[in-house]
């Protein structure tokens, strides 16, 4: 599967790059790492990049995307580049109104709450994100050895902020339509299946050599529910990409999720905080690796208590089958940057 990533179309990685090959729970001499939203949100010259530019406008702009996406690269060393974009970017391609609002997230100017609005989910084709493609081929030159991140939100994640509007606590008009009209729901995470699965299509084509689905609410949901209402959707869209690239999945607070999340066929289950590592490696069971899981906020302790933490993650994640170290949920907007480049740095060491 990975040799793909390997072939002559990106002379400058090696499927032995440590990312990968913990991907595929083939170990590593060092643990690979990266970090979620190390794309934007924490550096300086990202703000001045992006001061006069909205949130969506530089995601569909593959010289933006493309400077973005190397910001942290440079600074960092990580072990894996994450591909700038965002969640709602396939949704917008397809023409729905939403806009991202600093500070609060994806507003949606007409939720989706009846089979007539279910029809503005249409199919998404290549040539609806053009930018996309663009910035995947022109990253793979500038980015050699270091592999790239595609990704794309999951089915229930887009559904909640269709349906509520935007952000939401609770998802109670989500789980009002999942309970009250299941048949409604299952034809929305249908249509939001084949959306996604599109978009990542889209760039694995270009050649991303992996790929992450966030379903990154999906831990407000019972394992019951998440199994009956939610699963086959998230595994229709992972199965496209079966034997093609490593397939990463993620949500937050999924501690009770981590089995069935790693058995929609993914490749490496991400882990929030709340979770020791190998007691996740547990709940996931074998064949999968696993992706995480420092708390975004150890950054902002004395520098003691974050390599101790540091090294209980790596010492944790050393008893799974496949470790690519990472934070639990992504960077926090008040993050040193420098403080990410000491965690590269002690994740290396060891
Ligand atoms: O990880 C990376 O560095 C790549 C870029 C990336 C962004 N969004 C850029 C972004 C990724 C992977 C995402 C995924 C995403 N977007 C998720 C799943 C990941 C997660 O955090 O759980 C979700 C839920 C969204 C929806 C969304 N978009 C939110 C909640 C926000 C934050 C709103 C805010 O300002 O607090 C956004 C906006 C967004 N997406 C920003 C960035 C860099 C901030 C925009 C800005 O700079 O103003």
């Amino acid at each position: 599967a990975a040799a793909r990533s390997a072939d002559a179309r990106r002379p400058g990685l090696a499927s032995t790059a440590p990312f990968l090959r913990a991907c595929r729970r083939d170990q590593p001499e060092t643990t690979p790492v990266w970090f979620m939203r190390q794309a934007g949100r924490v550096l300086p010259e990202y703000r001045a990049l992006r001061a006069d530019v909205p949130m969506l406008d530089s995601c569909r702009d593959p010289a933006m995307i493309t400077e973005i996406t190397m910001q942290p690269v440079r600074r960092f060393r990580p072990d894996a580049a994450i591909f700038f974009s965002d969640i709602v970017v396939p949704l917008v391609a397809i023409g729905l109104d939403i806009d991202i609002v600093a500070g609060v997230g994806p507003v949606v100017a007409e939720p989706v709450r009846d089979s007539a609005r279910l029809a503005a989910l249409r199919a998404l084709e290549p040539d609806d994100v053009p930018y996309v493609t663009q910035a995947v081929r022109d990253l793979l030159g500038e980015l050699g050895g270091t592999p790239l991140i595609g990704f794309a939100g999951a089915p229930f994640t887009l559904a909640s902020y269709l349906v509520e509007g935007g952000p939401s606590r609770n998802h109670l008009r989500t789980k009002a339509m999942m309970y009250g009209e299941p048949e409604l729901w299952h034809e929305l995470l249908d249509r939001l299946a084949t959306i996604t699965t599109a978009f990542l299509r889209v760039q694995v084509d270009a050649g991303v050599d992996a790929v992450q689905l966030f379903d990154s609410w999906a831990g407000a949901l019972s394992e019951d529910d998440y199994r009956r209402y939610v699963a086959p959707h998230s595994a229709r869209v992972l199965a496209a990409f079966a034997g093609e690239v490593p397939r990463i999945h993620f949500g937050v607070n999924t501690g009770e999720l981590l089995a069935a999340m790693g058995q929609v066929g993914a490749d490496v289950v991400g882990v929030d905080w709340r979770v020791p590592l190998d007691e996740a490696a547990r709940r996931i069971g074998p064949g999968r690796a696993v992706q995480g899981n420092l708390d975004p906020a150890a950054v902002f302790a004395p520098e003691p208590v974050l390599a101790a933490k540091v090294g209980d993650v790596l010492a944790r994640g050393a008893k799974a089958e496949g470790h690519v170290f990472n934070l639990g949920h992504g960077v926090l907007p008040e993050t040193d940057p420098g403080v990410l480049a000491h965690i590269v740095d002690l994740v290396h060491a060891g």
